[in-house]
């Protein structure tokens, strides 16, 4: 696993869109007021959905928006790897490392990525991709797995892989 801090480098300022602003209130509406903080997860994937990664302004503005201390937003986006700290590729690929998937082959995706994108955790110099090491992914049926956006890919070969990859 690799050590959760927010990235050196900040923008200077976070600002919900509007569709990222609804869909925060959709999930803000669904717990009684005194508890609106029960959202913090569920907004803050939109707010990664809408910027890539979740920054420390945009750490700061949940925390407004929730009327909860910055420190505790800060606990919860560094406790969940679902949440990326960095700015990452436009395609972030997730590439399960626990043994099940190492078993079935996940040290030749890692190969892979290596090999076309580089060291875990960089962006490529057009922005498209990036790749980090997971730990299991619950889908242990079908390893090696690589999880791309919202959804997974399973039984990959390094063949396989390398093909989503000239796709996306
Ligand atoms: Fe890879 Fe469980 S070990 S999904």
């Amino acid at each position: 696993m690799s050590v959760r801090r927010l990235a050196a480098e900040q923008p200077d300022s976070f600002t919900f869109s509007k569709e990222t602003m609804d869909e925060a209130r959709w999930w803000i509406a669904k717990y009684p007021p005194e508890r609106k903080q029960s959202a913090v997860i569920p907004i803050m994937w939109v707010v990664q959905k809408q910027e890539g990664w979740v920054s420390e302004p945009a750490i700061q503005e949940i925390a407004k928006l929730l009327e909860m201390p910055p420190i505790r937003v800060l606990e919860v986006a560094t406790f969940y790897t679902m949440f990326q700290l960095h700015p990452v590729g436009k395609h972030h690929l997730q590439v399960c490392g626990t043994t099940p998937c190492i078993l079935r082959g996940s040290e030749e995706l890692k190969a892979v990525c290596k090999r076309r994108i580089g060291p875990a955790h960089t962006v490529t110099a057009d922005g498209l991709f990036s790749w980090e090491e997971m730990e299991c992914m619950g889908a242990c049926v079908n390893a090696p797995i690589v999880a791309i956006h919202d959804y997974y890919y399973e039984d990959l070969s390094p063949h396989a892989f390398e093909a989503i990859m000239d796709k996306l």
